[in-house]
């Protein structure tokens, strides 16, 4: 284990988790940081260097969704550093131990604010991409998805239109834009989860953006108890029942371990 990680947090977060029967985790930036993508906040992070973007970026790709098009090509020509850095990313030992605490029963559902794809890749299953995925492209009305590599674009016929029978709907990249609505299937999805969990995990996340930061909130005024891993304090510190201050791909992994050796203490406990 990690020299800096508290050993007595660690093992109380342990048996929470190995107690739990429906866990649910918050994941942000944080967690793809070790993958050599920046954070949006904080020292070195995206919002941090080039300023907050636009808060009307869904109104302006709906008033000219050609023009939003011709710049998304124009980008897939000439990617700029932070999608070179996401682009180049690998899941790092945080996104693999969380994809082995949802194979190991442990943790029931991840809701992430990442786009990166890299909780798939990690084989993440139980996954709801609240603020969508940067692979992927989808229709603005039906919510239909296609991978960005499978879905042809004719620079001829901007915007692209949705095949799906009686739709037609647009179709725009998958990431949700600021001032969008976030598609109702994946708040369905996170709402559910949140109602069904009995514990919940915040992990590298600043915890500001909403309707995101809602649902450990949520959870945590109803009892369920929430357990924090940031090297950073947030607003959801004061209402954490355990706070694990480090790196996520440091924590986790050691989670994981934890677990296994709370569940061969305890013997089976609920997951058999
Ligand atoms: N491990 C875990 N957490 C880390 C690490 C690390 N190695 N490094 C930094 N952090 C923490 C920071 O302390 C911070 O609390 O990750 C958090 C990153 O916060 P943000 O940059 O605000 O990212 P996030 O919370 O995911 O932002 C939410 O804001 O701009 C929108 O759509 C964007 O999904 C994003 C949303």
């Amino acid at each position: 284990m990690a020299a800096d990680i508290d050993g007595s947090a660690l093992a109380r977060a342990a048996t929470l988790l190995a107690d739990a029967r429906h866990a649910v985790v918050l994941a942000g930036a944080g967690m793809s940081k070790e993958s050599g993508i920046p954070t949006f906040r904080g020292d070195g992070g995206l919002w941090t260097v080039r300023g907050e973007p636009p808060l009307n970026q869904y109104e302006t790709f709906s008033m000219d969704p050609r023009r939003w098009w011709e710049r998304r090509l124009e980008q897939e020509r000439h990617a700029d550093e932070f999608a070179v850095a996401i682009e180049a990313a690998e899941p790092n030992p945080g996104h693999v131990a969380l994809a082995q605490l949802e194979a190991l029963g442990a943790v029931a559902h991840v809701i992430s604010q990442n786009i990166d794809n890299l909780h798939r890749r990690a084989g993440q299953r139980a996954l709801t991409e609240i603020h969508g995925n940067r692979m992927w492209m989808r229709c603005v009305s039906c919510e239909t998805r296609w991978p960005r590599a499978e879905f042809p674009v004719d620079p001829e016929a901007l915007p692209p239109r949705c095949a799906q029978p009686g739709c037609g709907g647009i179709v725009k990249g998958d990431t949700v834009m600021f001032g969008e609505p976030i598609p109702p299937s994946a708040l369905h999805q996170c709402a559910l989860e949140t109602a069904q969990a009995d514990l919940f995990l915040s992990v590298g996340t600043s915890a500001v953006v909403y309707p995101a930061a809602q649902y450990p909130i949520s959870a945590a005024q109803r009892g369920v108890p929430l357990i924090e891993i940031n090297p950073e304090p947030t607003p959801l510190t004061p209402l954490a029942a355990v706070v694990l201050r480090g790196a996520s791909g440091a924590i986790l992994p050691a989670l994981v371990e934890a677990v296994r050796d709370a569940r061969a203490r305890g013997g089976e406990t609920s997951h058999s």
